[in-house]
């Protein structure tokens, strides 16, 4: 039997909802597939900031190094600044593990109502590629003269050739086992340094693959693009902020915030990679039992094809598709009135039914 030891950060709000139903998920796969998982649970949170004046231990980094993997849910909360909470954990873990890839596919499932008219399941299948450690989210900047007319802010974006190189080389490699096709969102028409270098890297790097079509468009067009023709569209690549908000369009397009997945990926595995929805932590939501853990477990999904785990990550992706598809329980952000609970149970259950079956 394999066995992992993965870190748990439920985190703040509907990550304390969403993360035991991926859980559960997690372990009935673990049944069928003779998997073993240990668990542990770090309570890093906005919660701990308010008792003790920090996200995590100083050591935290330290603490989750020997892990085969993170499963977090979200971080940040009212009460606490917004970028004081991310920063004092998410962001660390992203940088310090060199996790620079994150991954974010958007998919629309059958028995899904996506937003946009006349779209079915098929016709929407991208995956947005982020860089997810340097670019316009940069430590470089400070104000001066606070407080006073001069007052100025300064905060500088970050583009260098080994992290451009290396996220767009894992797209074009992702390309490869997809339709082939890389597009690149930019801003080359208006941000001068930093976007036309990204361009250059991307030619650069998209010659030494002559069978993957590229494309780019600048992040303007490409957002209208995502709305009326996401057909055209199979790996993206984008800047840290780019990507980053393109990955809620991609949600909204395929239904939900509670349908988009995400991986926090170090490729070399040189570091554990981090498993975490697209989503927040739903404050408007949270504390009622109603998020969809959807994006939850098949951000767990993702966590076991990682792991190496093939046959597991396709049961729990097959399996959620097939509850979707089924329309029933459903949670009320895809139009049911299903709590978190009985939507993680039903996806469980029917992988544990699997399993009697194959014994
Ligand atoms: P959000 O994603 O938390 O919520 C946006 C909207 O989507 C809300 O209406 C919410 O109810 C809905 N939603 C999100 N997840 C859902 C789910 N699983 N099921 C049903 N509905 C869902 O974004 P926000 O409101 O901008 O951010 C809230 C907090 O979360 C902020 O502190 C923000 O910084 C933080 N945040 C953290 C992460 C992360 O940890 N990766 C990501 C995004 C935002
Ligand atoms: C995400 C979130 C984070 C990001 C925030 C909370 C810092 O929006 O994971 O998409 O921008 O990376
Ligand atoms: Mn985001």
């Amino acid at each position: 039997m394999k066995s992992y030891k993965i870190a748990v950060i439920e985190g703040d709000g509907i990550g304390h909802e969403v993360v035991p139903e991926g859980i559960r998920v997690l372990e009935a796969a673990g049944r069928r597939f003779d998997i073993s998982f240990s668990w542990q649970h770090f309570d890093w949170s906005c919660q701990r900031y308010l008792k003790t004046g920090s996200m995590m231990p100083e050591d935290g980094l330290e603490q989750l190094r020997p892990f085969d993997a993170i499963y977090l849910g979200a971080i940040g909360y009212p009460g606490v600044a917004d970028h004081v909470s991310l920063w004092g954990l998410l962001i660390p873990i992203r940088r310090g593990f060199r996790q620079y890839v994150n991954l974010r596919p958007a998919v629309l499932l059958e028995g899904i109502k996506t937003p946009l008219a006349n779209r079915k399941p098929g016709e929407i299948d991208f995956c947005i590629v982020r860089e997810n450690n340097e670019g316009e989210y940069s430590e470089v900047g400070g104000r001066m003269y606070k407080n006073t007319e001069m007052e100025m802010v300064i905060q500088e974006n970050i583009f260098t050739r080994q992290g451009c190189n290396r996220v767009m080389t894992y797209a074009f490699e992702l390309a490869r086992k997809r339709k082939n096709h890389v597009t690149s969102a930019t801003k080359s028409n208006g941000i001068v340094f930093t976007m036309p270098y990204w361009d250059e890297r991307f030619a650069d790097i998209s010659r030494k693959y002559p069978q993957v079509k590229t494309d780019q468009y600048h992040i303007d067009i490409m957002s209208a693009l995502l709305v009326t023709q996401p057909q055209r569209f199979d790996v993206i690549v984008a800047s840290n902020l780019f990507g980053d908000i393109l990955s809620d369009l991609g949600a909204a397009v395929v239904g939900s915030m509670g349908l988009a997945p995400a991986a926090n990926l170090n490729p070399e595995r040189e570091y554990p990679s981090c498993f975490e929805p697209v989503h927040g932590s739903a404050p408007d939501i949270a504390g009622k039992g109603i998020a969809n853990p959807v994006a939850q477990i098949w951000s767990g999904a993702m966590m076991l094809d990682h792991l190496g785990e093939k046959e597991a990550a396709q049961t729990v992706e097959q399996t959620i598709f097939k509850v979707i598809a089924s329309g029933d329980p459903r949670t009320p952000d895809i139009g049911g009135n299903a709590n978190t609970r009985e939507m993680g149970e039903a996806i469980a259950s029917e992988i544990s039914a699997l399993a009697a079956k194959t014994r």
